[in-house]
């Protein structure tokens, strides 16, 4: 049997999967399942594609956090000139604790509390990306009350259709996301009278797993569109944040290649004076990860099949929330028969479903790879049924290091206590 796909970083010697040089036998043998694994080869090769492919643009590459917040992938992406995209005072918290630099941040969200503006402001990040007239009211208030003055883009909704998923599909008229396209040269014209406010850019970030150039395009045309307007008008701005969003493949996607994406963006902006962020997340880490489970019971019923696994829904809650697919392949090749099967966690939820109608030859205590597991994996997790979160490695050549210890079981309770202390029996 053939894998389908895999991304780099991973490969299959002598029938079992590795990554890099270790195999995930290996590594589930050292330090258990359920485990996220990931290659850091790979995460320096896609954060790398992205500073070659727009060098020509001078960009800050500001790596958005809530697709991987572990502090060893901020450090290794911090180290490697990486701004952030943070949407939270503990995201920012994450940021200067990996020892990222707040001159390099942004901060996106749609809810930003007078606490984060003011921890934000503090930490002295690079830009706050305002989402409504309400929060720059705020901001310019908290920013006063400090003697500071906040760097700010709004955040634009320049009303693209991404084609996505509409889960993650922010860029549309309907959507809670960024200012409305009609509004926002008024509010960039009332901001900068504004004090404790400093305009420094323009921003939008339309959705998620894009694969089409064509909404990019779409976008950053109106985008800059008005920022022309605005300098008619006296307002310079000195970046354009053109957000993530760009796709990967988990199946038979096609995503768009970076060089596309920055020769269509050098086109359009060059000569403009603006300099070019970009929040990308999922292109970063999402091929860089898997999650590595076992098979605890295989199981039929007269309707279907189930590999019933050791991670679950709440390690990986993608299938479930979006019905997204990972690509599911055994650890060691197969050789039995193959049958169509579910594969499924412990939770008691029939929505926990890892991999619905997967062809695998496997038996009891085989290990499976859930394939592209990098983004949104480990940071959507949460302990539903008192399930501690699982360990996460990180590999270097031939070396696996432990970048988050499996959560203990008094760990999730530590913060609770019954409501009497429980009785000494004498
Ligand atoms: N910038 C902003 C303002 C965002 O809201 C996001 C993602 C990003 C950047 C990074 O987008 P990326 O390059 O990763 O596509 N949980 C969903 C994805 C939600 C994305 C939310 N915002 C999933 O698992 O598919």
């Amino acid at each position: 049997m053939s894998d389908f796909f895999l991304p780099p970083g991973f490969s299959r010697i002598d029938g079992v999967l590795h990554v890099e040089g270790l195999s995930l036998a290996e590594i589930a043998a050292t330090h258990g399942t359920p485990c996220y694994v990931y290659s850091k080869a790979a995460m320096v090769a896609a954060y790398e594609e992205f500073v070659t492919a727009f060098a020509g643009l001078d960009p800050l590459i500001c790596y958005a956090v809530k697709a991987n917040g572990n502090l060893s992938i901020l450090h290794l992406l911090s180290r490697l000139g990486a701004g952030f995209d943070i949407v939270s005072g503990g995201e920012l918290s994450r940021v200067l604790a990996a020892g990222g630099d707040p001159g390099r941040v942004v901060f996106s969200g749609v809810g930003k509390s007078a606490a984060e503006m003011q921890q934000a402001l503090q930490a002295g990040v690079l830009c706050f990306n305002v989402e409504s007239p309400a929060e720059l009211q705020r901001l310019s208030e908290v920013a006063t009350g400090l003697n500071l003055t906040a760097p700010v883009s709004l955040r634009v909704n320049p009303d693209v259709d991404p084609g996505t998923h509409p889960y993650i599909a922010t860029g549309l008229k309907e959507s809670k996301f960024g200012i409305a396209y009609q509004d926002a040269f008024d509010l960039y014209r009332h901001a900068a009278q504004l004090p404790g406010i400093r305009l420094l850019g323009i921003d939008c970030h339309i959705g998620s797993q894009i694969t089409e150039l064509s909404p990019f395009v779409a976008a950053l045309d109106k985008v800059l569109d008005l920022a022309r307007r605005l300098a008619g008008a006296g307002i310079t701005l000195h970046h354009l944040d053109l957000g993530g969003g760009v796709g990967i493949r988990y199946r038979a996607e096609a995503p768009l290649r970076l060089a596309d994406y920055a020769h269509a963006v050098a086109e359009r902006m060059g000569g403009s004076g603006l300099r070019l962020l970009l929040e990308p997340g999922r292109r970063i880490v999402g091929n860089s990860g898997l999650l590595l489970t076992r098979i605890e019971y295989l199981k039929s019923s007269p309707a279907r099949r189930f590999a019933i696994v050791d991670a679950a829904m709440n390690d990986l809650i993608r299938p479930a929330l979006y019905d997204a697919w990972h690509e599911i392949v055994p650890v060691q090749e197969g050789q039995g028969t193959p049958f169509p099967m579910d594969v499924v966690g412990p939770v008691c939820e029939t929505g926990d479903i890892l991999g619905s109608s997967r062809t695998l030859a496997v038996s009891a205590g085989d290990l499976l790879a859930i394939l592209s597991a990098g983004a949104y994996g480990a940071s959507m997790g949460s302990n539903y049924n008192a399930r501690p979160r699982p360990t996460e490695i990180l590999v270097d050549g031939h070396s696996a290091r432990v970048i988050r210890r499996r959560e203990t079981i008094p760990a999730l309770f530590e913060n609770e206590w019954p409501l009497d202390p429980p009785s000494s029996t004498s």
